[in-house]
């Protein structure tokens, strides 16, 4: 799919006053530092459309992104970091959690994971949380270039293994890397797939 206009609409702290749910919308989530900001430039193909940074919690608010006047990406602050307060994390909970359950025209949610972890507690909580709720969602296996395909393969098999432990169907998922632009067409077309339908 070509992205021919990738523009920053809004922040906000409330779902509820997120831009009219009349487009269809794509929401990337994760941990702290995954990389979801990121994968936003690399799919828009602007460098600084969202704010990156080397350090954890950088993006703090719900971000608009309009694309192509026809579809919203959004980049969500991430969750699992460990220097954040008790305080700071149950306002995260209740923003994200409202917005999860909320947003009527949330299509898709992109989960993304750190291709070189194993399984861990706060993403497999967050994707019960999902599964749970019926919230459409599917994986992302971020910043494949700082290992072999190997090792990605490997962690991506020992991932499904245990999220087959608790659903019978597991999600679809995409490997990525914003270095080297690995999974861009497949997400792209993804998200095109959908819109058609
Ligand atoms: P928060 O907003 O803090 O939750 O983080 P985020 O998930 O938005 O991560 P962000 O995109 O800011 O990236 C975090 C760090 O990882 C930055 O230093 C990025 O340059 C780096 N990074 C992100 N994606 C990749 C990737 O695919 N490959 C490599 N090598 N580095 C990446
Ligand atoms: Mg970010």
């Amino acid at each position: 799919m070509l992205i021919r206009e990738a523009k920053f609409i809004t922040s906000n702290s409330r779902a509820d006053q997120c831009p009219p749910a009349t487009l269809p919308e794509y929401a990337f989530i994760g941990r702290s530092n995954v990389g979801k900001s990121s994968l936003i430039n690399m799919l828009t193909g602007q460098k600084g459309l969202a704010k990156t940074s080397s350090s954890p919690g950088k993006t703090q608010l719900i971000n608009h992104f309009l694309i192509n006047n026809e579809w919203y990406l959004v980049d969500l602050p991430g969750y699992g970091y460990a220097k954040v307060s008790k305080t700071a994390r149950a306002t995260w909970s209740k923003m994200i959690g409202f917005y999860m359950r909320q947003r009527e025209n949330l299509t898709c949610v992109f989960v993304l994971i750190d291709s070189r972890h194993p399984p861990l507690a706060p993403d497999i909580e967050f994707i019960d949380m999902l599964g749970k709720e019926g919230v459409p969602f599917v994986l992302v296996f971020t910043k494949a270039d700082k290992q072999s395909g190997s090792r990605t393969q490997q962690n991506v098999v020992d991932y499904t293994r245990k999220l087959s432990e608790t659903w019978d169907e597991l999600p679809r998922y995409f490997i990525t890397s914003a270095e080297d632009m690995t999974g861009r067409d497949e997400v792209l077309g993804f998200i095109n797939e959908i819109n058609k339908q």
